[in-house]
């Protein structure tokens, strides 16, 4: 079909379903054909394991969401202290050991890390992006007022456009390979953002999606539903991070 734009070339024909793809990104790959997904044993669409394509696409995805930013970037396990003047403090090893445990293996996992004002919650959250970025696994790191408000945005192209955004959006945060959720609690709740996040909590609750959730508020004052699937033994480590505000230690203890 001929573009009615002359500067655009000409659409694609799909006529054969076996025809190998056009690579719009990356190299040939004789897995594949290029069309960067394959079967597997059940049926089910998966990314090309060889070219890893498919796997960088959504990757570059999921960016276009995140909450990552110049800082974030730079919080790592390694920069994440945890003994001063010292003396080890307990609860930020344990703090530490999840987290990297949860970002070697995410799949089939939730963690969930809760506690006060600058206790290290969202560096965490930020270190277990990174390293999950760097290993080539596509993670979400998101904070719950930015997914509220990337949401709206969707409800307001929907009405201008007609696009189905919303679905599309709830999509992305319901079907992340890894979600990471911080300051969930830190938004105004209302009827719409409660039942957005039972619906986004429940997918990847039944589907065992890799989830790490970071909060100020203990588990147990969430609403019961999510309090529950929250606090299932078989899928998720809960842990409080109980140090004082790493904001308001001394300087001389934070070199
Ligand atoms: N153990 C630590 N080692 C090094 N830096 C830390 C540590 N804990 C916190 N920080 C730093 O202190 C600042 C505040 O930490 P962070 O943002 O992770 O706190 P938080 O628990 O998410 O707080 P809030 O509840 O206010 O969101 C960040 O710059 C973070 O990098
Ligand atoms: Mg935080
Ligand atoms: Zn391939």
């Amino acid at each position: 079909m001929r573009h009615p734009d002359p500067n655009v070339a000409d659409a694609p024909v799909r006529s054969d379903p076996d025809a190998p793809v056009e690579p719009r990104d990356g190299e040939d790959c004789d897995y594949c054909g290029n069309k960067r997904f394959v079967l597997d044993a059940q049926g089910n669409l998966k990314p090309c394991p060889k070219c890893d394509t498919a796997q960088r696409w959504k990757l570059a995805s999921l960016a276009s969401f995140s909450s990552r930013n110049a800082f974030s970037s730079k919080q790592t396990f390694v920069n994440f202290k945890t003994s001063f003047s010292g003396v080890e403090d307990e609860t930020l090893v344990d703090c530490l050991e999840s987290a990297e445990a949860f970002a070697n293996n995410p799949y089939g996992r939730w963690l969930v890390i809760w506690g006060e004002r600058g206790s290290g919650k969202s560096h965490l959250c930020a270190a277990v992006d990174n390293h999950l970025t760097q290993a080539g696994i596509p993670s979400l790191f998101i904070t719950m007022p930015d997914l509220l408000a990337s949401l709206r945005e969707a409800i307001e192209l929907q009405s201008n456009t007609e696009q189905e955004s919303f679905t599309g959006r709830m999509n992305v945060f319901k079907t992340a390979p890894v979600l990471i959720i911080d300051d969930l609690g830190a938004e105004t709740s209302s009827p719409w953002s409660d039942s957005v996040l039972f619906e986004i909590l429940d997918y990847r609750y039944r589907n065992r999606l890799a989830t790490m959730i970071a909060t100020n508020v203990n588990p147990d004052d969430f609403d019961y539903r999510i309090a529950s699937r929250m606090q299932d033994t078989e899928l998720s480590t809960v842990i409080e991070n109980a140090a004082p505000d790493y904001r308001r230690r001394p300087l001389s203890e934070k070199r």
